[in-house]
Parts: structure tokens; C-alpha cells; sequence
């Protein structure tokens, strides 16, 4: 076998969600109608899916086509659902921003800031109080605004922090320019205000990490290859229609430019039967809170997902990919800011990987010794929000456990250190402060464990009082709660005690005549870390429990509401869980709280290394006993009684590397 560069063998096959040819088709309807011209900006655009009730029915509509717009002219944005299969406009409502809050941030007013701003008379003033005259080093970063006071409400504003910029190759978030803020209203583009709360020097020290004469040392010696083989090729298929098909597993891929992956009809095979699992799972809002209360940033937290569209800036992993072995891409199609399709190649990353031990004993009374290993499906991409990256890993696994890594890493938020023992950021160079902050992610896993109708038990170890059932003091054990109601199912992580929350299907019964079900395990991090009357906390309620449920309802997508920039709050889950709705025995969704509280290290800079978070779900009864005793006992030759690799092994297999 020759051995073929990086990417030769991968295959990349546009993703099913969205077509290139509905989206020409809808722009030129958008554009028929006078909705889409001069100064019109498409924010979002995307499947509107069918209700899952009316396509379990049989009715199959056609395809609908959400178009979110705004006119950066006259500030007007329009919330319009388009069809294209029968070349028409369904519906096109215009927002009010003061109620309904505004359409995601385009890229355009990326630009349009710091153009305005460098034009501000206040703002050149507050610069050159600090010595900062060269407008060719001063970057300008709008930031997602919330809504702070009433002369607010309705303007589409960015607040927005400098950095300098010493060069065009220097890393710009070395150099904040801490204790100046600046409002800026986008669609008149004026400068709104600029407050010039606190002169803070401006950390000096680079951050060039991407430049070998900064880093200054020699590469590290005695790295030897790691090659991973397939020589087979992957144990995965995948058809026209995103279907991938995998050593038991069937899932669906759709790619959305706000949600990023989005998972349909999850399956596994159990003896001859495809039972599914979940209907539909995507990271449905991901919000970054920063806890430093000073005035000049009090008001900093994104929504990655609401606010930004966090799809929209998938990384193309043709300029390196993150994956190790023989590797599948799929490209992701989405509309630019024109409404034209625009692909982003080989957006998505699939490949299967070696996972440890799956299960091993060696039996002193039979003599046995059986071990097998572990695999695993790994669907995954990556975005860059701004200062940050993070990696989207879904992983499928042998035994049947679903798992959701997500990796965080690029360059922490920065800020200048005010001085030893500020309570709010950690120093990580001299001078540069990083401020304290969270990033919890809202997952939406729409449920069908072993069909539509699932309920919801918490489950917790608790210890059995001493008396008649418990005589020793010594017994404990595991007590079920239902949550029959919205309520009620808003809950907490208690890793003390154990706590998960298993999904069962009361209406299909394992062979001992347990419902069957699948259990999911928080990690139990922090939730929300702002007061309950906090603007921020009006405006991620979600981000307050690790868990909801809510009766299935098709519009009911995203936690913080539709309309997340500049909303005034209460949207999304707290407003649908008011009527309390039953989720006992019927369609649900449930809603995971999770992710990380990050009090920088010194190791965080200048660029982090990956932390991690995310949640597991495994099967929980679903099958009568351990699912992989089929698995055969060796996979490849590596393990193969008496093998030794021939010297020139390496060179014979070493494909799809990366
Ligand atoms: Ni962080």
C-alpha cells in the first residue's frame, strides 16, 4: 500500500439541512418581495423543521426556510419564513426591538464600529490621554450589548473595548486598553456615549505566540510519530442523505448556522431492531457571563449561539485538521450576509477512534481471561467566537453511551490587573489581568427513548435511616423521583448524592419488565453565578438549573428566546415552563445546563490549552444485558498473541494523518 498525503482518501459530501439551490431560490424571492435589497443584511437563515407530530402523521409539507433580517439603514429587521418549493413568502413579521430584542449581530458591524469609533472625538481624546495616537494600532472590539436603560430599548448598540495592536502580526489582546467604554448605536452610526471610567496602564508584555523568535526556545526534542492505521478503511458509511450507519448506530447530520451540528433520529440496534434514542440533540445557546462587576465591564457576557450564530464561524478544517486517523469531512451550507449559499469545506470531522477497554476479567476460579476494547464515532467541528475556539466532539460508543465533549481553547478575555489581590481576574502576564468568567452551554436533547411518549426520573443514593429496614447503619440506596411536571423538573446537580436523570419509556419494558430507559450524567459544575434580579440573569435563565424538561412543541427551540440581542429577558425556557405543562408519559425535550467556571491560569496564556466539559448519556435497562458480548475479541493485529510489528510497518499504513 502506498501511503497517501493527508486528506487523500477523505471524502467530503455536503451536509443534508440546508441546499445550495434553496437558498438562490429563497433569495430570489426575498428580493421579489422587497425584503431583501440595499443595506439588508440576512443574519440567520435556516430549516424551519416540520412538527414532528405532523411528519410521524405522514404529512410531509414543503420545506420551510426561516430568513431573520435587518436593514442597517434603517434599523427595521424582519423575521420571514420563506418557501421555496412553492416559491413563496409565508409569513414576514417586523420586529418590535424594544419587546422582541434584535436579530443576531452581522459581520458587518464588525467593521462599521471601529470605523465609527475611530472617527469619535471623546474616544481619540481618551486615547490620547494615554499616549495612544496611532489609529493604525487601535483595534476596536464590539461586544453584544444587553439592554442597560430605557434611552436603550429599541437601538441595536455594541459597546465596544480597545486593544493595541502593536503590528499587524502582534496578538491584539495583549495590549487592552482597560477603563474605556464606548456605546455605539450601529444603524445611525453615532457614537453614543463614552465613558472613561479609570486610566489603567496598557500591559506591555507581547503575546506572539504564532511567532517562533517570541516563543524563543528550541522545538521539543525526542517527539517520535504517532501514526493511526486503518488499513481497511473506517467501520462507518454514510449516505446521500447524512445518514451514518455504524456498528449498530444510525444518526442523521444537519449542520445549522446557529446551533452548529444538530443530530436527527438517533438509533442503535438491539438483536434485530433499530431503537431510537433521540429525535433531535444540537447545543441549542451557549452564553460566556463575565463576574468582574466594575463599571467599565459589568455588563460583558455573549451568547455564542443567540447573539452570534456560533455555526456561522465553523472553521474549515482543510487548514488543519484536529482529528487523528482516516477521516470522513462534510462541508456545511449556509447563506452570507447577501443571501447567496456559501460552503464552508470540510466543516465537519468523522472519524472512529480506539477507545481504551471496553471490559476485561480474568476469572480465578475458571481460569478465563477475556478483555476487549473500545471504540468510538466521533462527529465533530470547530468554531472561532471572536477571542475564543471551541471544539464540538459528539462521541457514539461501542456499549451504547453518547457523549458530548465540548474543548475550549484560543485566548482568554483580557483586561489590565488592576493590582495584587483584585477579587475579580487573575494576572497571567505582568499587568494583564483575565477576568473571571463561565461558559455554559444549553443542550437540547429531544428524546424518543424506544418511541415519542418518555418520562423522567431523578435518581439519588441516599442513605437508609437506622431502625427495622436498616439495623446496622450500614444500608443505602437509590430512590426515584418522577418529574411529572415543568415545574418540578427544573432541578439541580447534586454530585454528593449522586444525582442523574434517567429518560425512560414507560410503555416498552426490558425483560426483567423495566421500563426501558437512558440515563444522563451532569458533571455538576457550577450553574449561573450572578444574582437573581441581574440583568444577566433576566436573560439566561436557562443557564440557572442543570436541568428542565418541557413538553415537546416545535417552535420551542432556544432557551434564552429567539431574539436574544438586546431582549430585555424572561424569554425562551421561564416563559414556556410558566403554564407548568405535564411531562410525565409524554413527548418531551429535555434541556442540559452545563460547562465551565474559568478562573485563569497562568497557563492560560498567551493561548489556553483545551479545557474540557460536556455530559454522558448511557443506556439505562434499554438492553436485557451488556450490549458488545458480540464484540469480537481482537479488532486489529496489534493485539494478537505473539505479534511484533515489522520494522517497516509505519510506512506501510500511515494514511489520513493529520
Ligand atoms: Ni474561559
Amino acid at each position: 500500500m502506498a501511503s497517501p498525503a493527508f486528506g487523500a482518501n477523505a471524502r467530503s459530501t455536503a451536509v443534508a439541512t440546508v441546499r445550495t439551490d434553496e437558498i438562490e431560490a429563497s433569495r430570489v424571492i426575498l428580493t421579489r418581495e422587497g425584503l431583501l435589497g440595499e443595506n439588508v443584511h440576512v443574519s440567520y437563515f435556516g430549516l424551519l423543521e416540520q412538527d414532528k407530530r405532523e411528519l410521524f402523521a405522514g404529512r410531509i409539507a414543503a420545506r420551510r426556510f426561516r430568513a431573520m433580517l435587518v436593514d442597517l439603514g434603517s434599523g427595521a429587521s424582519f423575521d420571514v419564513v420563506v418557501v421555496p418549493g412553492e416559491d413563496r413568502i409565508e409569513s414576514a413579521r417586523e420586529l418590535d426591538h424594544a419587546i422582541d430584542g434584535q436579530v443576531p449581530v452581522v459581520l458587518r458591524e464588525f467593521s462599521l464600529v471601529e470605523e465609527v469609533v475611530h472617527a469619535d472625538e471623546r474616544w481619540l481624546a481618551a486615547m490620547a490621554k494615554r499616549g495612544l495616537t496611532d489609529l493604525s494600532q487601535l483595534r476596536v472590539n464590539p461586544l453584544s450589548a444587553g439592554v442597560l436603560s430605557a434611552a436603550e430599548s429599541g437601538r441595536r448598540i455594541q459597546r465596544c473595548f480597545t486593544f493595541v495592536q502593536k503590528t499587524p502580526s502582534d496578538l491584539g489582546w495583549a495590549h487592552p486598553v482597560d477603563g474605556v467604554t464606548v456605546m455605539v448605536d450601529v444603524v445611525t452610526r453615532e457614537v453614543l456615549d463614552v465613558i472613561d471610567y479609570i486610566d489603567l496602564p496598557v500591559p506591555q508584555e507581547d503575546g506572539n505566540f504564532h511567532e517562533a523568535a517570541w516563543v524563543n526556545e528550541p522545538p521539543r526534542a525526542g517527539i517520535k510519530p504517532i501514526e493511526i492505521t486503518q488499513p481497511d478503511g473506517p467501520s462507518f458509511t454514510i449516505d446521500d442523505n447524512g445518514v451514518l450507519s455504524w456498528l449498530g448506530w444510525q444518526l442523521q447530520l444537519g449542520f445549522d448556522q446557529r446551533e452548529g451540528l444538530v443530530f436527527h433520529n438517533i438509533s442503535i440496534a438491539d438483536g434485530g431492531e433499530q431503537r431510537p434514542v433521540i429525535y433531535r440533540a444540537s447545543i441549542a445557546e451557549m452564553m460566556v457571563p463575565y463576574g468582574d462587576p466594575s463599571p467599565q465591564r459589568w455588563f460583558q457576557n455573549f451568547f455564542d449561539c443567540g447573539e452570534y450564530l456560533l455555526g456561522g464561524f465553523a472553521n474549515s478544517l482543510e487548514l488543519g485538521c484536529d482529528c487523528v486517523g482516516d477521516i470522513t469531512y462534510l462541508d456545511a451550507v449556509l447563506a452570507d450576509a447577501a443571501g447567496n449559499a456559501r460552503v464552508v469545506p470540510q466543516a465537519i470531522c468523522i472519524h472512529e477512534e480506539d477507545a481504551g477497554i471496553l471490559w476485561k476479567h480474568t476469572d480465578n476460579w475458571n481460569g478465563s481471561s477475556d478483555s476487549r476494547r473500545n471504540r468510538r464515532l466521533v462527529v465533530s467541528f470547530f468554531v472561532t467566537v471572536g477571542n475564543y475556539d471551541y471544539g464540538f466532539y459528539w462521541y457514539f460508543s461501542l456499549d451504547g453511551s453518547i457523549e458530548l465533549e465540548v474543548k475550549a481553547t484560543g485566548i482568554v478575555f483580557t483586561s489590565a490587573y488592576p493590582g495584587a489581590g483584585y477579587e475579580f481576574a487573575s494576572e497571567i502576564a505582568p499587568g494583564l489581568g483575565a477576568p473571571y468568567h463561565q461558559h455554559l452551554f444549553s443542550a437540547r436533547l429531544d428524546m424518543m427513548v424506544g418511541g415519542i411518549d418518555n418520562a423522567v426520573d431523578e435518581l439519588e443514593a441516599r442513605l437508609v435511616p437506622r431502625g427495622d429496614r436498616n439495623p446496622t447503619g450500614t444500608g443505602f440506596t437509590q430512590v426515584a423521583t418522577r418529574l411529572s411536571s415543568e415545574k418540578q423538573a427544573q432541578r439541580l446537580a447534586d454530585n454528593a448524592l449522586g444525582r442523574v436523570w434517567v429518560v425512560t419509556n414507560p410503555s416498552v419494558q426490558n425483560r426483567l419488565g423495566g421500563d426501558i430507559g437512558y440515563v444522563l450524567f451532569p458533571e455538576g459544575k457550577p450553574v449561573l453565578l450572578a444574582d437573581s434580579e441581574s440583568d444577566i440573569y433576566q436573560r439566561a435563565t436557562f443557564s440557572t438549573k442543570h436541568l428542565w424538561v418541557t413538553a415537546y412543541e416545535p417552535d420551542e427551540l432556544y432557551p434564552a428566546g429567539d431574539f436574544v440581542n438586546m431582549h430585555p429577558g424572561g424569554a425562551g425556557l421561564p416563559a414556556w415552563t410558566a403554564a407548568d405543562r405535564n411531562v410525565d408519559s409524554t413527548d418531551i425535550v429535555l434541556w442540559h445546563t452545563f460547562g465551565l467556571t474559568h478562573f485563569p491560569r497562568l497557563e492560560d496564556w498567551p493561548i489556553m490549552p483545551v479545557d474540557s466539559t460536556g455530559f454522558v448519556l448511557k443506556p439505562h435497562g434499554f438492553f436485557g444485558r451488556n450490549p458488545t458480548l458480540d464484540i469480537p475479541e481482537t479488532m486489529s493485529d496489534h493485539c494478537a498473541p505473539g505479534h511484533h510489528s515489522e520494522p517497516d510497518h509505519h510506512e506501510h499504513h500511515s494514511k489520513g494523518q493529520s
